[in-house]
């Protein structure tokens, strides 16, 4: 990237926004999915045995965390280029909306008592990479990336356990949500 720099293929506000989203969008959002979803897990032992029995029930768990935890929970913002109708409301060519993931995410037209973590529903219809053509580009790295950690973390530390009280976690509410720490024991 710095060769596209030197050559002015990129300005440096450029590479400096790329870096940020390759930051952000890359590491805050994978490692925030760990330290929610480990949490999560732990609320729900009977669906956790399951997982730790079956391993193949892993990739349907990953796309339920996904969806439940909505950590790019910051609203996607678009841009009408046309006139869209919308069951509410009509966009004009030039006006904004703003599509907040995580209440399509816990629609319960599509997702029945979609407040309830179940890692046995079909969960592919969540927005939590977005949607259309800016739709996350590190999705199957993503999945990839927390599959193997939970499943791995689990076989490795089947005692683990959370060392405080849910309710004590420092979560933190900026552009990804997650949590600053989350103390563990096994
Ligand atoms: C659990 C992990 C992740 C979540 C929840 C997530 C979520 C998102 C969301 C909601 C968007 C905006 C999509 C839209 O506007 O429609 C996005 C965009 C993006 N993500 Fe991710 N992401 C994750 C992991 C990653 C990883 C691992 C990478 C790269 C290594 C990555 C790179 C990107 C990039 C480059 C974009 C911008 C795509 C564009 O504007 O065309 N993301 N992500």
């Amino acid at each position: 990237m710095v060769d596209q720099l030197e050559t002015g293929t990129l300005t440096e506000e450029q590479l400096l926004q790329i870096l940020h989203v390759l930051l952000v969008g890359g590491y805050e959002t994978t490692a925030n999915m760990i330290a929610l979803g480990t949490i999560v897990l732990l609320q729900y032992p009977d669906q956790l045995a399951q997982l730790k029995a079956d391993p193949s029930l892993w990739p349907n768990a990953v796309e339920e965390l996904l969806r439940y935890l909505s950590v790019a929970h910051q609203a996607t913002y678009r841009l009408a280029m046309t006139g869209v109708e919308l069951p509410s409301a009509r966009l004009s060519p030039g006006e904004a909306i703003i599509a907040p993931v995580m209440a399509a995410n816990r629609d319960p037209e599509v997702f029945d008592d979609p407040d309830v973590l179940d890692v046995h529903r079909d969960a592919r219809a969540h927005m939590a990479f977005g949607f259309g053509v800016h739709q996350c580009l590190g999705q199957a790295l993503a999945r990839v990336e927390l599959h193997i950690v939970f499943q791995r973390m689990f076989e490795r530390f089947p005692d683990l356990r959370l060392a405080s009280d849910p309710a004590d976690v420092p979560y933190k509410n900026s552009m990804v949500y997650g949590a600053d720490a989350v103390l563990v024991t096994w």
